[in-house]
């Protein structure tokens, strides 16, 4: 439970697209960190595909080595240090190897990285993969080449990646990038700048592609999607003030979400991350209204303290978060809600600990991904409070949490024994060649024989049995989404 990733499994993994013919370098393009990072190596390989290069998963025959890199936590960035080594030893092999870093880290570091990591060549920031073809050809002509502005209206919206190695059912759609929140313990507001949302054309258009492709699920990406709003481009805190926003003609994250549920109706939706603060009423109206929206939301409550809320500059109370779980839960009863939170931050008593693991109780998510406050340099929290949780009480009190939510979604995953639920079939599952492997609605994972189905189906699946994060059954017929 350490790194956020949709697919825990695919950390690290190199992507591999579809050759394209007359193509004759060699790109190996790994990621680490959140879902936004490997979308956007996908929107990089689809920019360097123009450039001459193929994709590779074999590190010794490339001749471009870019990893797509995380400083959310010190740990995240730890990893990379260590993958940099092992480019290290195969440039040995391969002198004619160059190394890019792509993503938060470049961002946070810049040209410091040069002098910290020999072996890099080239460093560049989320915002500027559209400069890749200029910094590509300034590192072949053997200069260190380094992009690390962030842009107010950057959003990759005419970029539609090819996603051709990938399972063909899935597909991740961003449609903010950047976050203004500031929460005091946050590295995302300085690495990925300013937010910024996408055109809704655009975001339509990439989806009827996705479509056609014969995708069967997408999940809406953004730092914060609630904050969502297109007014036609850059960014939203340019306007004077709420009055001249709401009279612009805008389209909010719920009128998003509505448009691409009625435009593809066979077309499953998720959406990451909410922000308890921006996430409306209509919202859950909108979810309500269309069945082809997944009853899930990943809504991070960070602490269950107020003092401590207050202190990382989250907008909200533990008791309005409860509020709009429960306003969620009336309008919404089957939403199953996941959660992120920190242990550890600086100042967090027994007390405040407690708070939290009373709010866990209270909520009971279905799943949640649970960390120890890193200090995080730069940020206001490392700037103003010292990281003073010895790390031993960190220790204990995320033992705590990760029980307790073992034993929360045990109950959740409990509640469907004897129920029928729907499936889309991802893949194999990994501990049973014979038995398919999907989600359903709530994100939970189930595994059921594979009969004569096949991925990317949706299934009626009868639970039987179910351990605390996956449920076991078997099919009992096609959903009448096929
Ligand atoms: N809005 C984002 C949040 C990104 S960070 C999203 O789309 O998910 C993901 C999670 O990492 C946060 O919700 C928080 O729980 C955790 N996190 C962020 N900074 C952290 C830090 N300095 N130490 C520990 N955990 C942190
Ligand atoms: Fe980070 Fe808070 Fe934004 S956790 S990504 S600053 S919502």
């Amino acid at each position: 439970m350490e790194e956020k990733v949709i697919d825990e499994t695919k950390q690290g993994q190199s992507l591999i697209l579809e050759a394209k013919e007359g193509n004759t370098r060699k790109l190996f393009i790994e990621s680490f960190g959140c879902a936004m990072n490997f979308s956007d190596s996908e929107i990089v390989a689809s920019i360097l595909a123009n450039e001459g290069f193929n994709t590779t998963n074999n590190l010794e025959e490339a001749d471009l080595v870019l990893v797509n890199t995380c400083s959310i936590r010190d740990k995240a960035e730890q990893t990379v240090r260590k993958r940099l080594e092992k480019y290290n030893a195969v440039k040995r092999i391969n002198p004619r190897m160059k190394v890019g870093v792509l993503g938060c880290m470049a961002e946070r570091l810049k040209e410091k990285f040069l002098e910290e990591e020999k072996i890099v060549d080239m460093v560049v920031g989320p915002d500027a993969y559209k400069d890749l073809p200029n910094l590509v050809r300034e590192v072949d002509e053997g200069r260190d080449a380094v992009n690390v502005l962030l842009s107010k209206d950057e959003t990759y919206g005419d970029i539609s990646p090819v996603r051709i190695g990938t399972n063909g059912i899935n597909a991740l759609v961003s449609i903010t990038r950047g976050c203004d929140n500031m929460c005091t313990f946050c590295v995302v507001p300085f690495t990925r700048g300013r937010e910024r949302s996408r055109d809704p054309q655009s975001i339509l258009k990439e989806v009827l592609d996705l479509a056609e492709k014969g995708y069967k699920e997408i999940t809406l990406l953004g730092q914060n999607v609630d904050s969502y709003l297109w007014y036609g481009g850059g960014l939203k805190k340019d306007f004077k003030n709420a009055t001249e926003m709401a009279q612009a003609t805008s389209t909010n994250f719920a009128q998003l979400l509505e448009m691409v549920a009625q435009a593809f109706p066979k077309m499953r939706i998720r959406f990451s991350t909410s922000n308890p603060q921006d996430m409306t009423e209509d919202v859950f109206h909108v979810m309500a209204k269309y069945n082809n929206i997944c009853n899930h939301v990943h809504l991070p409550f960070q602490s269950g303290s107020d003092r401590i809320l207050k202190e990382m500059n989250r907008q909200h109370t533990a008791a309005e978060y409860l509020d709009l779980v429960n306003r969620m839960w009336e309008i919404l009863p089957n939403t199953s809600i996941s959660q992120d939170v920190i242990v550890g931050f600086p100042g967090e008593t027994e007390e405040d600990h407690r708070a939290t693991l009373k709010l866990l109780d209270e909520v009971k998510f279905i799943f949640g991904y649970m960390y120890k406050y890193s200090e995080r340099p730069g940020t206001m929290a490392a700037r103003k409070f010292e990281d003073d949780v010895p790390e031993e009480t960190k220790k204990r009190r995320l033992t705590e949490i990760v029980d307790a939510q073992r034993s929360h979604s045990a109950y959740r995953t409990q509640q469907f024994i004897g129920k029928t639920t729907e499936v889309l079939i991802e893949k194999e599952s990994k501990k049973n060649e014979d038995q398919w492997s999907g989600r359903n609605e709530q994100s939970i994972v189930v595994v059921f024989p594979k009969g004569n189905y096949k991925p990317g189906d949706f299934v009626n699946v009868k639970i039987n049995a179910c351990t605390s994060a996956t449920l076991i059954g078997e099919a009992v017929g096609y959903s009448e989404y096929n």
